[in-house]
């Protein structure tokens, strides 16, 4: 399991496809550690056993010219590496076959678009929308449609599954699995531009009862604000330059260019893995979000510390 800022180890599989993926890498490993200890071991007998050779006298130069080792040619130069390339070529393709195995007719689709520098998280059949966090039920396979809102990206999960592009133009799929409950750290793998190194997510495995207790409470519109701190809260909010990007349901914030801040208080981290989500990372991310992030798409705000304390308090109540 990865604690927020542990980084992923993809030998250490906790998913169907990472544990393909691992055992692959460790035949490969193995089999090339023999090879090369094989042929370094019969380099050295050849330099040996040959400087012996051209000093011995009584062998004529004709003899000694003569190669020897022919059958090493045809046998350890061709035979052999063809077999191990042709069975590594084998198991390549078992282990494409088995991360591309077809799942039933149930199970839980997720959409998710790749945005520099943040990852759009939707669950089509249940109308949910969130960003850089995807829960998923543990144990059971799902089905994640990739896509891409700009540049190429690519989704990595390092200890559930191997990397998939996300390519303009172009729908890809991959069927994630975990086999343990767990947080685990996700990241960009494709050089995307300037932030790419902070275009990261999770995926929270749960169990069935948790996964639909979250699906159910992401499914809701946002807090209504039940008291009078909070609804100028909200009210900085809606009359702030935030509503022309971000959606927040229930509210006057429909817009989709940023992530969905509907539930975000709810979400472990801002900026797509970039800072833990509390109320100090919040208020730097909202005052000035390019010291944080360069080159980002969020401008930054100017209002007063009263007018950011009571949006902060309205933001941070959106659970
Ligand atoms: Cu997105 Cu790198």
């Amino acid at each position: 399991m990865t604690q927020l800022g542990d980084i992923p180890n993809s030998l250490d599989p906790k998913g169907a496809g990472a544990r393909e993926i691992a055992g692959l890498w460790w035949l490969m490993a193995t089999l090339g550690t023999i090879v090369f200890l094989v042929v370094i071991g019969l380099l050295l007998t050849a330099v040996v056993r040959n400087a012996h050779r051209n000093r011995d006298e009584t062998i004529p130069q004709l003899l000694r010219d003569i190669p020897e080792g022919r059958p090493w040619i045809w046998f350890g130069g061709i035979l052999v590496p063809a077999v191990i390339i042709a069975s590594v070529y084998f198991f390549d393709l078992r282990t494409h076959s088995a991360l591309a195995s077809a799942s039933s007719d149930n199970t839980t689709v997720i959409e998710v678009i790749g945005h520099q520098w943040w990852w759009e998280v939707r669950y089509p059949d249940q109308e949910i929308t969130t960003a850089n966090e995807i829960h998923i039920p543990v144990g059971e396979p799902v089905v994640i449609r990739l896509r891409t809102a700009d540049v190429i990206h690519s989704f990595w999960v390092p200890e559930l599954h191997g990397k998939m592009d996300l390519v303009p133009g172009q729908d890809n799929q991959i069927i994630l699995q975990a086999d343990t409950a767990g947080i685990y750290r996700g990241i960009c793998a494709e050089f995307c531009g300037r932030q790419h190194a902070k275009m990261q997510f999770l995926v929270i495995a749960e169990d069935r009862g948790e996964f639909a207790a979250w699906a159910e409470r992401e499914r809701q519109p946002s807090f209504q604000p039940d008291d009078e701190r909070l609804r100028s809260g909200q009210q900085v909010f809606l009359g702030s330059s935030c509503v022309y990007c971000h959606t927040v349901r229930g509210t006057n914030a429909t817009a989709n260019i940023g992530p969905d801040l509907t539930h975000i208080a709810s979400r472990m981290t801002i900026a797509a893995g970039t800072l833990k989500n509390n109320p100090g990372n919040m208020a730097a991310w909202i005052v000035d979000p390019q010291h944080i992030k360069p080159g980002n798409l969020m401008p930054p705000s100017s209002m007063s510390g009263e007018e950011l304390q009571l949006m902060l308090d309205y933001i941070m109540s959106l659970e």
